[in-house]
């Protein structure tokens, strides 16, 4: 099982884990930093120049209306204002692309972390999603990484020079503004809590109308309904769910609206209780001019949306915490197979092919024991077969050999060396594996037969095409080997792909071969097709099979009937049916005496047309 982080490092999650994804970009980070600033910091240049053009240009405590001063402050407040917007559209540039940048970054850690985890991390149910949710998580977070951070720092820099520069102008009445804030923040929280809760209502009422009308707008459900005389029943259960639907989604527009209202509320309301209050201070001897009061109220209006704007900011910054923590888990996920530090590397040409099993034992995630003491050795270029009940343990044994998972107790090793001490790459070099799914990725059919080998060239790829039967299938395409298959290309048949696997296999040429039910999937006529494909595949190789072609069976040089996680009966076809066991009893029950009706050369043939002989072990 993979130590995913998630649960207990609950508590250990902090936003330092999110700002040092930054760091390799601290020099951006400057940029941004300070364009946010500057952008901030020239937002209260013109209400202090408003101060000016009132006071001394256009009432002047003594003399006429100064003019010229008058047009001289409004082109500066002009230029401040085109520059403001102008630094205002570089940092959005500036912010977007930094968060962006750190987003791809991390979408190439995740996914370079993700390759290197092993198959248990994937098979897991609680993984099931795992590739909607990789993706949808890190699509979440996309705004906390691009916007929020910047706009956090933005409202608070926005909200702080407001204050610097109110208190500049006047102290007491700061004091009076900044009571304010408190009130308006619990205003606008309390409207916020029931926004959320109308909102849930009204998907609430949403999801009911729906259930509703699908349940009761079907055949079968208008059929019952009119059956039964319901019909009055299920409009009055319709009309309620939609009168509850009709007075949620009214309460959430509403107190949407209130949101704006709130605001509003606040941004009339406070200059009307600064005049009244700089009446009062003015009354008891204060200096203040009219162009204080102006410049004031103008910055006081910049208050409140910063604060407005940091709380939806906290919001979303709770929501994106759920999915910060989930990214990190699964970078923190280890994997379980890894490679050695000083992995043994084998040259392909050297490599005979011994396959052994030493008392291994293995369990899927501490679950119980699904390989109890498997102990075989494959020699070099033999056949060997496997037989048994679905279930039994066949493919977790073929999942060792290719190392998908390592064993909790005992030794897999090929020419003698453990797998756990092998390079990776040698082990891909030496293993091939065919399942029963064959997985071809969008691309074209070159392409996915090359996947092994690259740099095959078009006579490497046509001969094992060839050899598995599958180049005259290609030519039929028009475009032949660059024909565009899986997701966005067209579909193949399942004996097309099988062949396809096998020809990428072959191409890939390994010295140990596993099929895993290769070919269980394929009717008769495909499977006649495969198996000339397979016999190519299978000579000079070690093949482990798990057996499904009774002509593999018959062939395999040893056969290991496999029961509960242990190898109960070992020896060729001749043996195990002589010695009338397990084996036997399998083979009987398949190909009991009446119904067989023909021997074909590459298998058994029903009345049915049936001519595999894994049925039996499957479950049919
Ligand atoms: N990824 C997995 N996680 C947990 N249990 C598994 C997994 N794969 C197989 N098993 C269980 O291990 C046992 C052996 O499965 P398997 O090797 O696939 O059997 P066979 O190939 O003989 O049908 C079964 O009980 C199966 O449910
Ligand atoms: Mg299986």
């Amino acid at each position: 099982m993979e130590r995913d982080g998630g649960a207990g490092h609950e508590d250990e999650f902090g936003w330092g884990r999110v700002i040092a994804l930054f760091g390799p970009h601290r020099r951006r980070v400057a940029v941004v930093v300070g364009l946010v600033l500057g952008v901030a910091a020239i937002g209260v240049v013109n209400p202090l120049l408003l101060r000016r053009v009132f006071d001394n240009g256009l009432f002047p405590a003594e003399g006429d209306t100064d003019l010229g001063l008058v047009v001289q402050l409004s082109l500066v407040m002009l230029t401040v204002t085109a520059t403001s917007g102008a630094l205002g559209v570089w940092r959005t540039i500036a912010t977007n692309r930094l968060g962006q940048d750190v987003l791809r970054d991390l979408r190439n850690r995740l996914y370079g972390h993700l390759q290197e985890l092993s198959l248990s991390f994937y098979s897991g149910a609680r993984t099931g999603d795992l590739q909607a949710r990789i993706t949808s998580d890190v699509g979440g977070i996309q705004n906390a990484v691009t916007t929020t951070l910047s706009n956090i720092l933005s409202n608070v820099v926005t909200f702080i020079s407001a204050i610097i520069a109110m208190l500049f102008l006047s102290v007491p009445l700061t004091g009076l503004a900044l009571l304010t804030v408190p009130l308006f923040v619990l205003a606008t929280r309390w409207v916020g809590s029931r926004r959320e809760r109308f909102t849930a209502q009204t998907q609430a009422a949403t999801a009911e109308m729906s259930v509703v009308t699908q349940e009761t707008l079907s055949v079968s459900g208008i059929t019952l309904a009119k059956l039964f005389g319901r019909q009055d029943r299920e409009i009055a259960r319709f009309e309620q769910a939609n009168d509850d639907l009709a007075e949620a989604a009214t309460a959430q527009q509403v107190i949407g609206q209130a949101f704006f209202t709130v605001v509003g509320t606040f941004m009339g309301a406070t200059p009307v209780l600064v005049y009244l209050v700089a009446g009062f201070l003015i009354d008891g001897g204060s200096s203040l001019t009219a162009g204080t009061v102006v410049a004031f109220t103008t910055l006081q209006s910049q208050l409140f949306f910063p604060v407005a704007r940091l709380l939806e900011t906290t919001v979303e910054l709770q929501s994106s915490r759920a999915l910060f923590r989930r990214i990190f888990a699964y970078l923190d996920a280890e994997p379980d197979v890894v490679e050695a530090e000083d992995a043994v590397v084998l040259r392909s040409q050297d490599v005979r092919g011994a396959v052994a099993f030493d008392d291994v034992h293995f369990a899927y995630d501490d679950g119980p024991e699904t390989l109890d003491s498997v102990s075989f050795t494959a020699s070099p270029g033999t056949l060997v077969a496997f037989v048994g009940p679905s279930g039994s343990g066949k493919s977790t044994i073929l999942n060792l050999v290719a190392r998908l998972y390592d064993p909790t107790e005992g030794v897999v090793s090929i020419d003698d060396v453990d797998l756990r001490k092998l390079s990776f790459e040698s082990l891909a070099h030496v293993m091939g594996f065919v399942t029963q799914e064959s997985y071809l990725f969008a691309g074209t059919l070159r392409d996915n037969v090359c996947y092994g080998k690259p740099d095959a060239s078009d006579a490497e790829v046509e001969k094992a095409c060839r050899a598995a039967a599958i180049h005259d299938r290609i030519m039929e395409f028009a475009d032949g080997y660059d024909t565009v298959v899986g997701e966005r290309g067209f579909r193949l048949s399942g004996g097309e792909r099988q062949r396809i696997a096998i020809a990428r296999v072959l191409l890939h040429d390994p010295r140990v071969l596993v099929l895993d039910e290769a070919t269980s999937a394929l009717d008769t006529a495909s499977e006649r097709k495969i198996q000339a494909a397979l016999g190519e595949l299978v000579s000079g190789r070690t093949t482990l099979a798990v057996a499904h072609r009774l002509s593999t069976i018959q062939s395999a040089d040893v056969i290991h009937v496999v029961d509960h996680g242990r190898i109960i009966e070992s020896g060729d076809h001749d043996t195990l049916l002589a010695k009338r066991g397990a084996y036997a009893e399998l083979y009987r029950e398949q190909f009991g005496d009446g119904e067989i009706e023909t021997t074909c050369a590459d298998g058994v043939v029903y009345a049915d047309g049936r001519c595999t002989f894994d049925a039996a072990f499957h479950g049919s």
